[in-house]
């Protein structure tokens, strides 16, 4: 039941589908916290995301994610905002249902690829090609994808997104009751 649940509101989805754009937006209509787990991450380590990658590699982003993760199951009744490769692992789906909301910001890859290019210093995408940035999206669709709302983004900016999430979330919670 929805209403049982840590009652999180939490955002997944690839680079550039607007999570902490849109968390920012929500967060500020529902009067909840947002909370990123990319800024936890830097927190702890006192470092840029791409300085962990460039001084510890991946596989120790990777771990911090899980930790990060682990920390997640105080929270209630916040916004989370996901790093877009931390649902893309076995069990991790149903780790974050257990935190409340799922949200999948989706679009199409086009979209996705040029707003990501755009804004920040991504490490993963340094160093690939297009084809290879698709290929990981690929590889990670069908995970975002077992998320309890997808919102499609393609073409749309962060408050109408966060106004087709709320819709989405009060529908939902309507059909629960
Ligand atoms: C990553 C996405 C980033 C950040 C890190 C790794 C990924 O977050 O967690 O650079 O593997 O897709 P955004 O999705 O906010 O860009």
């Amino acid at each position: 039941m929805a209403g049982e649940m840590a009652d999180n509101v939490v955002l997944v989805g690839f680079m550039g589908a607007g999570k902490s754009s849109v968390g920012r937006v929500l967060a500020k209509r529902l009067g909840r916290c947002l909370v990123e787990t990319d800024d936890m991450i830097t927190a702890k380590e006192g470092r840029s995301i791409p300085e962990i990658f460039a001084e510890k590699g991946e596989a120790r982003f990777r771990a911090l994610e899980e930790e990060a993760l682990g920390l997640l199951a105080l929270k209630r009744g916040e916004i989370i905002a996901t790093g877009g490769g931390l649902p893309c692992h076995e069990g991790r789906p149903a780790a974050l249902k257990a935190l409340g909301t799922v949200v999948w910001l989706s679009g199409d890859f086009d979209t996705l690829y040029e707003r990501a290019l755009r804004a920040g210093e991504r490490p993963m995408l340094a160093g690939r090609s297009r084809q290879d940035v698709e290929a990981l999206y690929r590889t990670r669709e069908p995970f975002y994808r077992a998320a309890d709302i997808t919102v499609d983004t393609t073409g749309i900016g962060p408050d109408q997104v966060a106004a087709r999430v709320l819709a989405a979330l009060g529908a939902r919670e309507k059909a629960a009751r």
